[in-house]
């Protein structure tokens, strides 16, 4: 017997891998996609959209492979409302045990004119068609009407209707462009509870934008007015100003369960250890100040607030650092520690290294180990994935050797060795500044030359002989990938953040001979 949704129960969708990877710099690759869909389903989301398979081959294997990979939750992967699309998106997820097919078609009288030149009756026509194309693959069919919040509510109502007798269990009101207002918003869907006759039968999702810094609250207006499901990304990822924050929103609703009366079934413990996965993987780094994740959140600098805190927490905290999964920058392992130990922390972390990642990320830990007194999650985090990243099996170059020797009024002088699969590549170069050097130094090695957009430094934990973590965002023509990698050293930091950039593009650049081959077209992303 089917038992009915629990009416309180707030479905959390995570887009991170779909309309998160969208956001510049954020590409992954299918090992770095497959283990952020681990980690968000120890964090318990309902729904993980894993891509859009129609784009391209690699989105069609990442969105395929999670499907089958994953347990628990719902796979769903984006179409538009075009045949083509609906079959290469049901090739992919229902290759899964939880499928579902999520088309989208623009609503709005702006997109309806400028850019599909459709009438109303042709968006109906077609959405509706696709729904029921989409439901011949699977049960689980959500319909978006895409620049929802700009569209006539009349009219969204209409298509709203119509969707849901076409069979979509789910139906989603974006507000694509980040335009909305919470009074404004809520009342939109509140309206379309009041005038959809068939609402009952699905459950209406929202999707925010964050282009004015109201993807959240126009979220949490749209559950008090009765959706059930939200659309976010962790971190807030995405296009422009991204997307509503996972862990923002998932902890206004249990901070004011108060005020709202509803839950999600988020294990709140893990937000902090997915965050930092993601900002890793994808290297957009989290600002300081960011709400639940961000290194200042639980942070309390001011005398008069530290001196409440010892007295009495609740006078100015709202949330405690550990139920969002922050430790107090917990002291893992020593130089003594073993193998042993070392994989149980990374495991626990999320990160399964094959035998040959352990044995280099071992080394180097041991290696930090002398140089640092106390190692902390984070060195951890930084040296396992630094090293994933630089598997030979997963990128194509790997740094071997770097020396550089700048100072007063001498010039900047790098020496790098690089290796690829059996081949040692080796050169030396000048440049404006030690970083410089070394980075136009791998590009005459690698014969790939990047121009450097941004570098920032941050150290990953506290004292002196923290590691430094350099983030950098680099363009290759048209293409702009950002990267973040830690060392001792933040020269060495920037060469194996920059070679990261440089393995994405080699291994672009193969595909795309590869495809040569065999002819695959790149759509347009949504
Ligand atoms: O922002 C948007 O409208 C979207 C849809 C494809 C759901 O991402
Ligand atoms: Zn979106």
């Amino acid at each position: 017997m089917k038992t009915a949704p629990d009416p309180q129960r707030i479905v959390i969708f995570d887009t991170t891998l779909r309309d998160g990877e969208q956001a510049p710099g954020a590409s992954l690759t299918m090992r770095e996609k497959l283990d952020i869909a681990k980690a968000l389903v120890a964090l318990n989301v309902d729904i993980i959209e894993a891509g859009f398979p129609i784009a391209s081959p690699d989105d069609f294997e990442a969105v395929k492979s999670i499907a089958q990979t994953v347990k628990g939750p719902v796979v769903a992967g984006l179409a538009r409302c075009v045949d083509k699309d609906i079959q290469r998106c049901a090739e992919a997820v229902c290759a899964g045990p939880k499928p579902c097919i999520h088309v989208f078609l623009a609503t709005s009288p702006i997109h309806r004119e400028y850019k599909l030149h459709m009438s109303r009756q042709g968006v109906i026509k077609q959405a509706v068609a696709s729904v029921r194309y989409a439901r011949k693959f699977c049960q689980e069919v959500e319909f978006s009407a895409e620049d929802a919040s700009r569209t006539e509510p009349a009219f969204l109502a209409e298509v709203v209707e119509a969707v849901i007798d076409a069979g979509a269990c789910t139906v989603n009101i974006p507000d694509t462009v980040g335009y909305a207002v919470p009074n404004e918003f809520g009342r939109l869907i509140e309206g379309l509870f009041e005038t959809v006759p068939n609402i009952g039968l699905a459950r209406i999702h929202v999707h925010c934008h964050n282009d004015l810094g109201l993807a959240v609250a126009n979220s949490l207006a749209a559950v008090q007015a009765g959706a059930r499901g939200v659309e976010c990304t962790i971190n807030g990822l995405g296009e422009r100003a991204g997307n509503c924050a996972l862990e923002e929103v998932v902890m206004a609703l249990r901070t004011r369960a108060d005020v709202f009366g509803l839950k999600t079934g988020i294990r709140t413990r893990e937000l902090y250890r997915v965050s930092r996965l993601v900002s890793r993987l994808t290297g957009l780094s989290v600002q300081r100040n960011k709400a639940i994740v961000g290194a200042n959140a639980f942070a309390h600098e001011a005398g008069i607030h530290q001196d409440g805190i010892l007295k009495h927490r609740s006078t100015y905290e709202i949330m405690r650092a550990e139920d969002v999964g922050i430790e107090e920058h917990e002291l893992v392992l020593g130089k003594h520690s073993g193998r042993h130990g070392f994989q149980n922390k990374l495991q626990k972390m999320g990160l399964a290294l094959s035998p040959a990642e352990l044995e280099r990320a071992y080394t180097r830990f041991i290696a930090l180990a002398d140089r640092k007194k106390n190692l902390y999650d984070d060195d951890l985090l930084a040296i396992a994935r630094d090293e994933i990243s630089e598997s030979p099996a997963v990128g194509l170059y790997a740094l071997e050797y770097l020396h550089v020797s700048a100072g007063t009024g001498t010039i900047p002088t790098a020496t790098v060795r690089i290796r690829r699969g059996k081949e040692t590549l080796e050169d030396a170069g000048t440049g404006d500044g030690p970083v410089d050097a070394a980075l136009r130094t791998i590009d005459r090695i690698t014969g790939i030359t990047g121009h450097l957009l941004d570098f920032a430094l941050q150290s990953v934990t506290i004292g002196q002989d923290a590691l430094g973590e350099v983030t950098l965002r680099v363009q290759f023509d048209q293409t702009i990938l950002s990267a973040k990698a830690a060392s001792p050293d933040i020269v060495d930091a920037s060469a194996r953040a920059y070679l990261s950039c440089v393995n994405r593009i080699a291994l672009r650049n193969a595909a795309v001979k590869a495809a040569a081959v065999k002819p695959a077209r790149k759509e347009s992303r949504a």
